[in-house]
């Protein structure tokens, strides 16, 4: 039995999601006419309350074709220092869109209105045209911690003033959905677009969606094209999004309640150093006195254990579908044993 907390994309199809798969009614996506993937964008532009919605391989994908559409080269985007449209996808940024960061400091990967609206550039030719704003929710390096949802407004009005446009990485907005109790729709007021992962905590192998208004989703499905990602068959990989987002979303309290009954164990050991607030599946503590994080990941590997290491001194663990009671109450052994 290997218990594998490096990340909730580590998930496999369960038997009922790869019969829905096969099952899949398919045709040519590029041409428009797989009728799963017709679906799948329908049912997740209405339950976000959104116009329309493009499936996509990854979610990195869908980040940088919505930073594409939403800037030109020379223009200047907003977020935080750790979020992954910035630090994860490679440079994607500065690749994909020509454009620059401007990485903001904020709790645990949330940033606020008052720096969002100092870190707007002025008119001014010396500068660089800032002309968006990303967030991520839950942000993965603030150890999925959620935003408060007046914070959006407020950081929507600042947005709204400068005439920027407003992204969110929602791959783990499911998380933050359960853990708040928040309305997807809400959501899509807010927002310009939106990023949503199926392959994340919902267990699907694969796919993200873009969502915006019709006309955004028209310049992103020629950007998804040029971006080579187009796929012909996608139905496939659609039906396991639909499937996901039919059963698997109620279940995730399961996973926060997981990552909570680990970290009150942890907190008990004096070679953790300090654990980031759980607020969903993501678990990011300090290590340090007997163990470095390497050291300590080594050990719990030697129980068929795995977790990452984020820095020298940090752990992250991920909880999810794959991770049952069972594998639960054995690590917690593991780690009272140390
Ligand atoms: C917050 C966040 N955004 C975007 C992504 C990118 O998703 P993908 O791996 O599908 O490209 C990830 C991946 O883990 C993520 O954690």
């Amino acid at each position: 039995m290997i218990t594998d907390l490096r990340s909730d994309t580590f998930t496999k199809p369960t038997p009922a999601m790869l019969e829905a798969m096969f099952k899949a009614p398919v045709g040519d996506d590029v041409f428009g006419e797989d009728p799963s993937v017709n679906q799948l964008e329908a049912i997740s532009a209405e339950m976000f309350g959104m116009e329309a919605a493009l499936f996509c391989p990854s979610g990195t994908m869908t980040n940088q074709i919505g930073i594409k559409c939403h800037t030109q080269p020379g223009d200047e985007v907003i977020c935080h220092r750790v979020s992954h449209v910035y630090i994860y996808e490679g440079g994607g940024i500065a690749f994909n869109s020509g454009s620059q960061v401007k990485a903001l400091d904020g709790d645990r990967g949330r940033i606020n209105a008052e720096t969002v609206e100092a870190a707007i550039n002025p008119d001014d030719v010396h500068k660089a045209r800032t002309s968006l704003v990303s967030l991520e929710n839950t942000a993965n390096r603030g150890g999925g911690s959620c935003y408060d949802f007046a914070d959006f407004h407020k950081i929507k009005e600042v947005c709204s003033k400068n005439s920027l446009n407003f992204h969110l990485d929602g791959a783990r907005i499911w998380n933050a959905l359960v853990a708040k109790g928040e309305n997807p729709k809400q959501y899509g007021e807010v927002f310009d677009s939106i990023s949503i992962c199926l392959s994340k905590g919902l267990g699907a192998p694969v796919g993200s969606l873009l969502l915006g208004k019709h006309d955004f989703i028209k310049k992103a499905r020629r950007v998804r094209k040029v971006f080579g990602g187009g796929m012909r068959q996608a139905g496939y990989m659609a039906a396991a999004g639909i499937y996901a987002l039919e059963h698997n979303i109620g279940r995730l309290q399961e996973d926060h309640n997981h990552a909570k009954q680990i970290a009150a164990a942890l907190e008990k050991k004096d070679f953790i150093g300090s654990i980031m607030p759980v607020e969903t599946n993501i678990l990011i503590f300090e290590v340090n006195g007997s163990y470095t994080a390497a050291a300590f990941c080594n050990k719990l590997r030697q129980h068929k254990i795995h977790c990452l290491t984020i820095s020298d001194t940090q752990v992250r663990m991920v909880t999810h579908l794959d991770i049952s009671k069972e594998m639960v109450s054995n690590l917690l052994q593991v780690i009272e044993a140390l």
